[in-house]
């Protein structure tokens, strides 16, 4: 704790640097301006405790101060223990206006190449708000990104109302998961609603991506869902920009700084041809890579062929691939014995949220696989015929672990829509019930109007005539809700 804020990062005298690359993003993030500026006068988030579990970028940072500036008090985790940039993390913590010796900024706990205990740690940390003049006021709002944060408080209480943490399945359960347990067991014992009051007290929570999205379904279908949910991204100008144009730039910065090997002539294969799969495959492809394509959907394989790349299975390619990309959200694409098959110093890396796309336990628990670590973030292991492979990020989201993520102007998207969904079920609690909502296409409509306007692009208007002929107001939404873009 130093100037009244406890917080947990790896060096706060890295702040000056994270400030200035904090100001130039500002300027490509018009999204989240163009809402501080909108709401400079009215705080709507004035009274929300907000607890973020996000990860920790120069990107969040603008995020953060933007909740901030629109009245909120905010805490923040990262969501991922390599995706943190310290000197952001720093900044936000000292503040635009604080010095490291006496931080005036928000609360942070992240730091890059966290151990999972520390990484749930930090995030019991950024859920726990310290009492203020003996008054215990919890959070009030979850921002998150993956669900880690909503599954902390879910299923914390839901242990609390049981009376017990259920016990560590060693086969099945991973090894993040196995540490979430053991934090649950410490936490009952030490206080037996803790997670509850939290529940309790949360008004709502907006999610950042399509795995935490997915884990929301999943607790609204069991009928576990203590609180409204605003699925962002769902919102169009999340998923087709954030997956697919933030993935196409920050994919090869990822094998870039990993590796620097040339993509051009290469052959290479993306497991998935989702959202952020088609990214992923149009990246490679643009380097004159020759791309294939796994994939499980009939119509996203029909996508695939249409866009010019094979589509294949695993076992078929996995010899044939100098680079091996997982993006599916989905878990066990790749496995041991198919990495044994790849070829010698083939790149194998994961950019879908969580790290059980490739099987790395297997790779581990290989009595006869050497790792030599070349630098952080990058493992050769080598199998015992001696030929190896590189694996980036221990097979977490390379992305994010081997470079900066996505860049500013595309996450101004995804962040607009977050900042959006925070208002509405702040300021709107007797609107929602406990489901999973999107936020309605007029919204979606005006962060992109605010993007097109920074590109300068120039919109064409509709007459009152065109508008009435296509059956849309002259003002929008001006496509039905199953139009697909
Ligand atoms: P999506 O649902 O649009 O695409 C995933 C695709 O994988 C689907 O088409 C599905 O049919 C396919 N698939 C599932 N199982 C498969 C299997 N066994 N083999 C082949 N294909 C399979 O999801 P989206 O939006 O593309 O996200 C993918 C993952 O990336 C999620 O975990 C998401 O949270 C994460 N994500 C990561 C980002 C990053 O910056 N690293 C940014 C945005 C999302």
């Amino acid at each position: 704790t130093l100037g009244g804020i406890d917080f947990a990062v790896a060096d706060l005298s890295l702040a000056e640097f994270g400030r200035r690359e904090i100001r130039l993003a500002e300027h490509e993030m018009p999204g989240l301006m163009a809402l501080r500026r909108e709401y400079a006068d009215v705080a709507p988030l004035k009274g929300a405790r907000i607890s973020g579990s996000l990860h920790m970028t120069i990107q969040t940072a603008v995020l953060i101060e933007t909740l901030t500036s629109l009245g909120a008090e905010v805490r923040w985790a990262s969501c991922n223990i390599f995706s943190t940039q310290d000197h952001a993390a720093a900044a936000v913590v000292v503040g635009p206006h604080g010095t490291p010796e006496e931080p005036q900024g928000v609360p942070v706990f992240a730091w890059k190449g966290e151990t999972l205990e520390e990484y749930w740690w930090a995030a019991e940390q950024m859920l726990t708000w310290p009492e203020v003049n003996g008054e215990h006021e919890p959070a009030n709002m979850i921002l998150d990104d993956g669900g880690d944060a909503t599954m902390l408080v879910l299923k914390g209480a839901q242990c609390e109302k049981a009376g017990v943490v259920p016990p560590v399945d060693e086969e099945h359960d991973s090894d993040e998961y196995k540490v979430f347990l053991a934090l649950l067991r410490a936490s009952l014992a030490a206080d037996a609603a803790k997670w509850t009051t939290i529940a309790e007290s949360v008004q709502g929570v907006t999610e950042e991506t399509t795995t935490g999205v997915l884990r929301l379904y999943q607790f609204a279908a069991a009928g576990e869902l203590a609180f409204p949910a605003i699925n962002v991204n769902d919102s169009v100008t999340k998923s087709k920009f954030d997956n697919k144009y933030g993935t196409r730039h920050s994919l090869l910065d990822g094998i870039n700084r990993g590796t620097d090997v040339l993509i051009g002539g290469k052959t290479a294969l993306v497991c998935g041809y989702g959202d952020v799969g088609k990214g992923c495959a149009e990246a490679l492809k643009g380097q004159g890579a020759r791309v294939s394509v796994t994939e499980a959907d009939p119509i996203c394989a029909l996508q695939a062929l249409m866009d010019g790349f094979d589509v294949r299975t695993v076992d078929e390619f996995i010899g044939e691939a100098d680079i091996v990309i997982t993006a599916t959200g989905n878990k066990d694409i790749i496995g041991f014995e198919q990495m044994k098959k790849m070829k010698h110093q083939a790149i194998l890396g994961n950019i879908g949220h969580f790290d059980n796309e490739i099987d790395m336990a297997g790779l581990e628990r290989a009595g006869d696989v050497t790792r030599i670590n070349i630098k952080p973030q990058v493992d050769e292991f080598r199998f015992a015929d001696g030929h190896s492979i590189i694996v980036l990020s221990e097979g977490r989201l390379l992305n994010l672990g081997n470079a900066t993520g996505h860049p500013s102007f595309v996450m101004s998207n995804s962040f607009a829509n977050q900042t959006i969904a925070q208002i509405e079920l702040f300021t709107k609690p007797d609107e929602y019930d406990n489901e999973v909502y999107r936020l309605p296409k007029h919204l979606d409509e005006k962060v992109a109007r605010v993007h097109v306007q920074a590109l300068g692009g120039s919109i064409t208007k509709l007459s009152k005539d065109q508008a009435e002929y296509i059956g849309v107001d002259v003002e929008g939404p001006y496509k039905p809700e199953h139009y697909r873009y």
